[in-house]
């Protein structure tokens, strides 16, 4: 398995937990945006504490880059929970609609509560969190529309913050809560790595290749054999993978040895770029 040197950030994530600590008391609910193709290894354990028992919506975000069939399976999973699931792309904005709904819908009883009281004009207020990079400021602001707008002091609203009023009347906060992903299990980190969430100047490419073409090969093998025009055995390593794909490639370097770094990092850009196909990296039953 590759040697993953990733930094960690101490500061940062204290005080961003801090603040999420303060946030959570003051929405309805909470909604954890995830990568699609590693619902696992984009999820950050501390939400679970920090938001408690609020009402919970996860959204699976780019499942143009995910196995359709595995973005089925992990919603089931996360619903089984409890938790309201909707699955987005926000490239080309599929999904976005299905937001307002499944937050009126999670938050079914606090509405009817609020109708009873009188109070049926009031709006639902949501967090968004998220690992970096996995799609918060994009979904926020295609959530927001052409309404989204900031609004500070409205009536029923804490005073001090930020907030967005969304199209459907929801409000938002503004400042996205930025959680740092786990690395605990070196599995998390290597997930991270191949969709590009961690940047490669801090990894071994050429391991990061070899784990990732091993892994497609056993999983996915008729794209990776379309793709690459491999012609390996089903049991072949990732080494062996990655220099038949170089050869295929013709990337040689002086002396006629293949260019193994070249083939690397030509396999991540088009796994990145989804390019071999659509692929889930982590399945529910890797969590037992
Ligand atoms: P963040 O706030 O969580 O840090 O993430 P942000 O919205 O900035 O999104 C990070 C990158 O991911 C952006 O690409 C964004 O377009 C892309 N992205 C977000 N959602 C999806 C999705 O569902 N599918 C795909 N394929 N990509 C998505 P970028 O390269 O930084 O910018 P650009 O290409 O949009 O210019």
């Amino acid at each position: 398995m590759s040697d993953l040197n990733i930094q960690w950030y101490p500061g940062h994530m204290t005080k961003t937990r801090r603040m999420m600590e303060e946030d959570v008391r003051l929405v309805d609910a909470v909604c954890e945006i995830l990568d699609a193709r590693i619902p696992i290894s984009s999820c950050n354990p501390d939400v679970d504490a920090i938001c408690g028992a609020k009402p919970r919506l996860i959204v699976l975000n780019r499942i143009d880059m995910a196995d359709p069939a595995a973005v089925k399976r992990w919603a089931a999973y996360f619903r089984e929970r409890g938790m309201a699931v909707i699955a987005t792309d926000c490239k080309t904005r599929r999904g976005i609609a299905d937001f307002a709904p499944a937050v009126r819908s999670l938050l079914k009883e606090k509405l009817a509560a609020y109708e009873a009281k009188g109070m049926g004009g009031r709006p639902l207020k949501l967090m968004i969190v998220g690992i970096p990079n996995v799609g918060k400021s994009t979904f926020i602001n295609h959530v927001a529309g052409k309404k989204g707008a900031k609004v500070e002091n409205r009536p029923g609203v804490t005073r001090g913050k930020q907030w967005i009023t969304l199209e459907s009347g929801m409000l938002l906060l503004d400042t996205p809560g930025i959680l740092w992903p786990k690395f605990d299990d070196p599995k998390v980190g290597l997930r991270l790595a191949y969709t590009g969430a961690v940047k490669d100047d801090v990894l071994d490419v050429e391991g990061l290749a070899c784990d990732l073409i091993e892994m497609l090969w056993r999983h996915y093998p008729d794209a990776v054999r379309a793709r690459y025009k491999l012609d390996m055995p089903t049991e072949a390593d990732g080494y062996d993978l990655l220099c038949a794909l170089g050869k295929r490639r013709g990337f040689l370097v002086s002396g006629g040895e293949i260019d193994t770094e070249r083939a690397a990092r030509v396999l991540l850009e088009e796994y990145r770029s989804g390019k071999i196909g659509c692929f889930t990296l982590e399945m529910p039953e890797d969590l037992v």
